[in-house]
């Protein structure tokens, strides 16, 4: 199905600062004081624990898979309240906040055929749910200000619109979200952390209906309202994490922490940018690199290509769209293209696309290379029958403005790395059914492995097709 989700304007402003470091560290160095050994290794050690004890690094189950015409999304399994109950939702490293459908919601799925069971969360049921009211630090910081009208016992809204025009409309809750914590190689157990979201109580578009419904989206964005951002703010893990979207098989791995195997080669974010937006220098078709003008990746709003989990396909440029579908075109000249359901090329081919078809490279600042196959870039309808997965941005705006935006079809099969602290994004080709290794606070390293929770990976012809992600934007309003 689908399509997705940019949080293009969510204004944060001051937060919390990191306190907690600070006095830890100096708790530390206290207990130690007036012992013998006062080794710098010893205390970096003790240190090191004591960190240990509070930072952890998270395995998050996964499902799904980016095949625009199988499911196109990956969702992880998170368990919220208490006691806690299990709900399925969308990664989405396009937003920034994390929203579950709630009880007695209007146009709320209620099945989904991705073969998971829906919940609806109750704040009243769990006993650690709590109401998030206008006047609280996080109503204020997200919305950066004071609501006009916020009085006391006013709660705090949400209205989040996504790129395909579905909109998910509540109020923000406090509750306790639980996650598996990595305690050893392929060995995890139980943490949690105190976590803002929003509680669905209005679905529209694709989030009402969508035979392939989940319980909702948790956004993997850097803006303080993030789930990550929150964890990371009450000294729960380090802000940086991972994932491998495994196309073949479904589902693949998503680990909060430091991954220290497989290496990445890394380029840096572009600076404050709402999403994770890094600068893309060369195209490569075949090896030869396309004449592009200088200034071709510098369009639309945002700045950069934007890397995001919670779009299917890939949208770039019109210059970049037509030079790059001439230039693979050249290499098949006898194909006769059409056009399915009005928006994708397709052809009739019987052979091997690896085979015919050339490589796609994606050249980055920092001598960052994405490598796309033709396996990854086109996909299959029929046993015969393949289409494009690249999209003209330029054809799509509304305004003309051309963004370069990478989904799920490029992201797939690599382990792409955010790390938010030294503020940069990298990747390399991976087998995502395999396992990385993540190092803990201690300096123990042990295996992440890669998970499938649904059983459903069959070809399903003709399906719902993705649309496109752009404007995503969030309004806010109160009760
Ligand atoms: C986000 O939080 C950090 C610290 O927790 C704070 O320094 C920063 O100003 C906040 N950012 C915004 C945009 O509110
Ligand atoms: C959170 O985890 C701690 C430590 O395992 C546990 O004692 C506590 O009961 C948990 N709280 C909730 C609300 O799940
Ligand atoms: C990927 O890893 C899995 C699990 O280790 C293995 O069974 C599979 O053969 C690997 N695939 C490739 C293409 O190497």
């Amino acid at each position: 199905m689908d399509l997705r989700r940019l949080l293009l304007a969510i204004a944060t402003a001051s937060s919390l600062t990191a306190v907690v470091c600070g006095n830890m560290v100096f708790e530390v160095h206290n207990k130690l004081k007036g012992r013998e050994d006062r080794s710098l290794a010893a205390m970096r050690a003790h240190d090191a624990r004591r960190h240990g004890r509070l930072l952890s690094d998270i395995d998050l189950e996964l499902g799904g898979n980016g095949q625009p015409s199988e499911t196109g999304l990956y969702f992880a399994k998170i368990g919220i309240g208490t006691p806690s109950k299990d709900y399925y939702v969308q990664v989405d490293t396009g937003s920034d906040i994390l929203w579950v459908n709630c009880v007695g919601c209007d146009n709320c799925p209620r099945k989904s055929d991705l073969g998971i069971k829906l919940s609806l969360y109750d704040p009243k049921s769990s006993s650690t749910g709590d109401l998030v009211m206008c006047d609280e630090g996080f109503c204020t910081s997200t919305y950066n200000g004071r609501l006009q009208g916020c009085k006391p016992n006013l709660q705090c809204l949400y209205n989040v619109v996504y790129g395909d025009g579905s909109s998910t409309t509540g109020y923000f809750v406090k509750d306790y979200v639980r996650l598996d914590q990595v305690t050893g190689n392929l060995q995890t157990s139980s943490t949690n952390g105190s976590v803002i979201f929003g509680c669905g109580d209005k679905q529209s578009g694709e989030l009402g209906s969508s035979s392939e419904a989940l319980d909702g989206i948790l956004g993997f964005g850097q803006a303080n309202s993030s789930m990550l951002s929150q964890l990371a703010s009450s000294g729960k893990v380090k802000k940086i994490f991972a994932h491998c979207l495994d196309s073949i098989n479904g589902g693949g791995i998503f680990a909060i922490g430091d991954v220290v195997q497989p290496k990445v080669n890394t380029t840096p974010l572009v600076p404050d940018q709402p999403h994770y937006n890094v600068i893309m220098k060369e195209v490569e078709v075949g090896g030869d690199v396309l004449p592009l003008p200088t200034d071709v990746f510098d369009g639309g709003d945002a700045k950069g290509t934007i890397i995001d989990s919670g779009t299917t396909l890939a949208y770039l440029p019109n210059e970049v769209y037509k030079q790059l579908m001439n230039a693979i075109m050249a290499k098949q000249p006898g194909l006769k293209l059409h056009t399915v359901e009005d928006q994708f090329s397709c052809f009739q081919f019987a052979e091997s696309v690896d085979d015919k078809f050339p490589v796609v490279k994606f050249h980055f600042a920092g001598s960052l290379t994405l490598t796309v196959y033709p396996h990854d870039y086109l996909f299959q309808i029929r046993e015969d029958a393949w289409c494009f997965g690249w999209m003209n941005s330029g054809v799509q705006s509304k305004d003309g403005k051309d963004m370069t935006l990478l989904g799920d079809l490029v992201l797939s099969n690599k382990l792409v790395l955010y790390d938010l602290e030294t503020q940069t994004i990298g990747w390399t080709e991976y087998n995502c059914s395999s396992r990385i290794k993540v190092k803990d606070d201690n300096g123990a390293v042990y295996s992440v492995g890669a998970h499938e929770l649904s059983s459903s990976t069959t070809l399903v012809m003709g399906q719902v097709f993705p649309v496109l992600s752009l404007f995503v934007y969030m309004l806010h309003s109160l009760l």
